[in-house]
């Protein structure tokens, strides 16, 4: 439009006040912002949630090809702040797909493009991809903190992760459970879309219920449907598409009523060689009248019997299973696995077995199904620490907090509920998945101010293990391989490393034998070996971006 026209400026000189209304209501619009969150990705298929704050028309294009764009989807009207789900349907498995979309105000003519994303369907079988986990984002209290959590996300996104997964105490609805408002639960979970939209425009993302989300069967009851259950599930779902039963995924089958329908709350699904199971902690219980404790908390028989048969009926060569965390209440991994409906054993001292008094009819405590049935790692939130332990050759693994910026919240407060291998900081969870073998990374977080002194770096690995045999078989990208000098070697009762980079630059070094087990992890240079049996070893050195493999003789 151009100002030319002398009835305009006529008009401008007698309604100047209108015409400053008009120019701000209709020429100079607001450039429109939208979040993209993809969900449910499947062999075939995956689901865009698109949402704008202002009412645009829209559409997605996509193809196989980066930058060719053979298929269109039709185009939607949506209402400002209103998520639209899309659906991309007919997609060939294992494959990467590319896509942008395409958006124009309603009423103007002009398409603008996103820059292009891209997607990921189901990984076959031998196939490796990673995976990325974070938890108790916080953002709602002071404990989490914006700047912070973008950066962990923006180290998600540099994963190149197939998908990620929430582990929960994102939304925190139950601060004030019995007086908050619909509109309130709205804007909890709307608040988290743009940052959540940084990167799950090309990270499918996955919400594993935590306590705070308030979908508790202790508030379901109250004055349905005006309750915070309820109205937490609703908006959950009205802003984030998390898998139902379809044929790819299995899990909840119950339709609950006002308007809830399926409650998304519990699932599972393959992808490459691994297994992944959702759990949902809170949703029933055996005492609905006040928070569960001991006996009382419970997955409910349905979700058990689903469990069970999801991990007896899998083949998948890895299994993980991910809840926010062992018990509706509780601090720790491996000690509160030994207890109630989880280990079997009531709660005073640990040694009393009475599962089958408290638990008719069912087969075995939780944590028996994940030995029976070769679970390999079990994720948990929660307890805003990292904490990586291991009972019966299960690997109970807790995940830092996303968005605290000082660092500490979990392991001031939490640590002690831990028997081994708790470490500060802030991050994420990487996990690399290949046939021979799965690599866990805990990424640190760093806020730029706070890598000044040099003494930590954002990105750096801060614990890594593996299960499996990668120190054999795992790749070394030759661009990134520091020179780095190990000597004596055979060793015979120390090892010293030197790089020819010697900045101040944090490394992991680990010692791992045949099987992948590790018998040593440092940073130091210097490593006494004495205890270490003769034999052949895997050394490894992790920094940002290089990842070394060398073999070690041990020899007294
Ligand atoms: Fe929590």
């Amino acid at each position: 439009m151009r100002y030319t026209n002398q009835k305009f400026k006529s008009a401008f000189q007698r309604y100047k006040i209108v015409f400053l209304f008009i120019f701000n209501g209709i020429i100079s619009v607001r450039a429109q912002t939208n979040s993209i969150i993809l969900g449910r990705p499947t062999d075939h298929s995956i689901t865009a949630s698109v949402m704008f704050d202002q009412n645009v028309q829209f559409y997605l294009e996509y193809g196989t090809k980066s930058s060719v764009y053979p298929s269109t989807t039709s185009t939607f009207t949506s209402i400002a702040n209103t998520p639209i789900e899309v659906s991309l349907s007919n997609l060939e498995a294992n494959t990467r797909y590319y896509y942008r979309m395409l958006y124009r105000l309603v009423g103007s003519n002009n398409y603008t493009a996103t820059p292009e994303y891209s997607f990921h369907t189901q990984r076959a079988v031998n196939s490796p991809f990673t995976f990325t986990i974070e938890a108790d984002e916080h953002l709602y209290d002071k404990k989490g903190v914006k700047n912070m959590y973008n950066v962990t996300l923006a180290n998600q996104a540099a994963d190149k992760p197939d998908f990620m997964l929430s582990l929960g105490d994102i939304f925190g609805d139950d601060h004030q459970p019995f007086s908050i408002t619909s509109g309130a639960l709205d804007s909890l979970h709307r608040d988290y879309r743009p940052f959540l939209g940084n990167i799950c425009h090309s990270v499918p993302f996955y919400v594993c219920l935590g306590n705070h989300e308030g979908e508790n069967d202790y508030y379901y009851g109250i004055t349905p449907p005006n309750n915070l259950c309820i109205m937490a599930t609703q908006w959950r779902k009205f802003y984030y598409p998390n898998p139902y039963p379809d044929g790819f995924y299995t899990g909840n089958t119950d339709i609950e009523p006002y308007g809830i329908g399926n409650p998304e709350n519990y699932y599972a699904w393959t992808w490459g060689d691994a297994l992944f199971v959702v759990l949902d902690v809170y949703r029933d219980q055996c005492d609905t009248s006040a928070k569960p404790g001991g006996w009382s908390w419970t997955l409910g028989f349905p979700q058990y019997n689903w469990l069970k048969n999801t991990l007896e009926s899998s083949n998948s060569k890895y299994k993980f299973v991910f809840a926010h965390h062992i018990r509706g209440q509780g601090r720790g991994g491996v000690t509160n696995a030994k207890l109630y409906e989880w280990g079997g054993y009531d709660g005073q001292n640990g040694t009393n077995y009475n599962f089958p008094n408290k638990r008719p009819g069912w087969a075995k405590p939780i944590h028996q199904l994940f030995i029976d049935n070769g679970v390999n790692i079990f994720f948990q939130g929660h307890d805003h620490v990292f904490a990586h332990e291991v009972l019966d050759n299960i690997t109970y693994q807790s995940a830092p907090m996303a968005a605290d910026s000082t660092y500490e919240i979990g392991m001031l407060a939490n640590a002690d509920a831990y028997v081994s291998d708790t470490i500060n900081g802030t991050g994420h969870i990487r996990v690399n998945v290949t046939p021979s073998c799965v690599k866990v990374d805990y990424i640190r977080a760093y806020l730029p101010a706070d890598t000044l002194s040099g003494a930590h770096r954002n990105g750096e690995i801060a614990f890594s293990y593996t299960i499996g045999t990668c120190a054999v078989t795992g790749t070394i990208d030759p661009k990134n391989e520091e020179i780095v000098n190990i000597f004596p070697n055979p060793a015979k009762d120390k090892l010293t490393i030197q790089y020819a980079n010697d900045t101040n630059i944090s490394r992991l070094v680990r010692i791992q034998n045949a099987v992948g087990q590790t018998l040593v992890q440092t940073q130091s240079q210097t490593i006494d070996v004495n205890h270490i049996p003769d034999g052949i070893y895997f050394l490894t050195i992790d920094a940002d971006n290089s990842h070394i493999v060398k073999k070690i003789v041990i020899n007294h």
